[in-house]
């Protein structure tokens, strides 16, 4: 794939934030954007990094009414040695795929947008934050833009990438959150669209989101939407529970997003030893498990999220405290190790990191 490149004029250059610290999680983007059209019969085609602007869109673009689309979520991390490296990228264009599959949108050669993303990030290499704990998120977003307002797919799309310099995703940082389990509204159905990392399934969580904040928490714990028990995840991680020592997580069942972090944390478990199992849990498990004492921890794992602790647990108007309400000793390993291979401070046993 031959990608053109247009720079930003020096005048338009704008300055990365000098300190992360205040700056809302996903709020300043960088100079440049990768852009890249595909229409039937054409396929992928006009590959170009160009300065981060507006994008021009007809109002009877497809993507604006039906909201065919994917999106994604990675990050490029600053070493201490001073080099940029992302965690596991293929892995989220390889979802993007599944994505793709699932809303009837073309997919993407991995390769070959990987390595379109690698020259965006040199490009604009100076906006990898430094400070600890502190990342460039890359938000990879594909759109159908045909001008049609008849309900059908799309013939033509725009893929692009932008870069947005970020900090810690919830203002907690890395402290305990407190979590409404939301038994009023569900978020995606057997046979849907859980799975897929598609704007609609964000948006038909917004008003549970924003009565749960209302009332003083960070976000919501979704349950199955059959027999409203079982546990699925949180609005922007996976969810994982320490049960008699044993990390318990949701099992994939199609209405849940496969988290990168996720299975990482999977991952990095079974390389310690540890047992670590993907099955059905039941919310009266969890609560019970919080009373009698069995369930010790409540962490979510997301890119933006990272290992996010879970203090208070909070279903039918009743709280429940996780723990003495701190961050408990395998949440706390799990991002110390975590965060210790995406920060190149520590060996990556498995392969995971990649430079730019
Ligand atoms: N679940 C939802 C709904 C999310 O939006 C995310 C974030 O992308 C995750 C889980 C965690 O996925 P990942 O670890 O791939 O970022
Ligand atoms: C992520 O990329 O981790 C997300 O959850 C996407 C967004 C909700 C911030």
């Amino acid at each position: 794939m031959e990608v053109m490149l247009t720079k930003t004029v020096t005048e338009r250059l704008k300055t990365p934030p000098a300190s992360m610290s205040g700056v809302v999680f996903g709020t300043v983007f960088s100079d440049h954007m990768f852009c890249m059209d595909w229409e039937d019969g054409k396929g992928w085609h006009n590959a170009e990094i160009k300065p981060y602007a507006p994008l021009i869109l007809e109002p009877s673009s497809m993507v604006l009414h039906y909201a065919q689309m994917a999106f994604e979520g990675l990050k490029a991390y600053r070493t201490d040695s001073g080099e940029h490296v992302l965690f596991r990228p293929r892995e989220n264009f390889k979802r993007m795929n599944r994505t793709a599959q699932r809303m009837c949108l073309p997919e993407l050669d991995v390769e070959e947008v990987l390595s379109a993303l690698k020259q965006l990030l040199r490009l604009d290499s100076g906006w990898v934050p430094h400070e600890s704990g502190t990342s460039l998120y890359i938000r990879p977003t594909l759109v159908a833009t045909e001008e049609a307002i008849g309900l059908k797919v799309s013939s033509k799309y725009l893929f692009f990438i932008i870069l947005s310099p970020v900090g810690p995703y919830f203002s907690q940082g890395f402290n305990p959150v407190k979590i409404m389990v939301s038994d009023k509204y569900v978020r995606a159905v057997p046979g849907g669209v859980g799975f897929a990392k598609t704007g609609g399934n964000y948006a038909a969580s917004n008003l549970a989101e924003k009565e749960a904040k209302e009332l003083g928490y960070t976000q919501v714990l979704w349950l199955d939407a059959v027999e409203r028990r079982y546990i699925e995840e949180v609005g922007a991680m996976n969810i994982f529970f320490v049960i008699n020592d044993e990390i318990v997580t949701p099992q994939l069942t199609g209405s849940i997003l496969p988290g990168i972090t996720r299975m990482s944390v999977l991952e990095l478990g079974k390389h310690w030893g540890l047992k670590v199992t993907e099955r059905r849990i039941s919310i009266d498990e969890v609560l019970n498990g919080l009373k009698d004492g069995s369930v010790t921890e409540v962490f979510g794992a997301g890119t933006a999220a990272v290992i996010s602790p879970v203090g208070v647990l909070s279903y039918k108007e009743e709280e429940y405290q996780v723990g003495n309400g701190e961050t408990g000793p395998f949440a706390n390993r799990f991002y110390e190790h975590l965060t210790g291979i995406q920060y190149g401070k520590e060996a990556d046993p498995f392969g995971w990191v990649e430079s730019i």
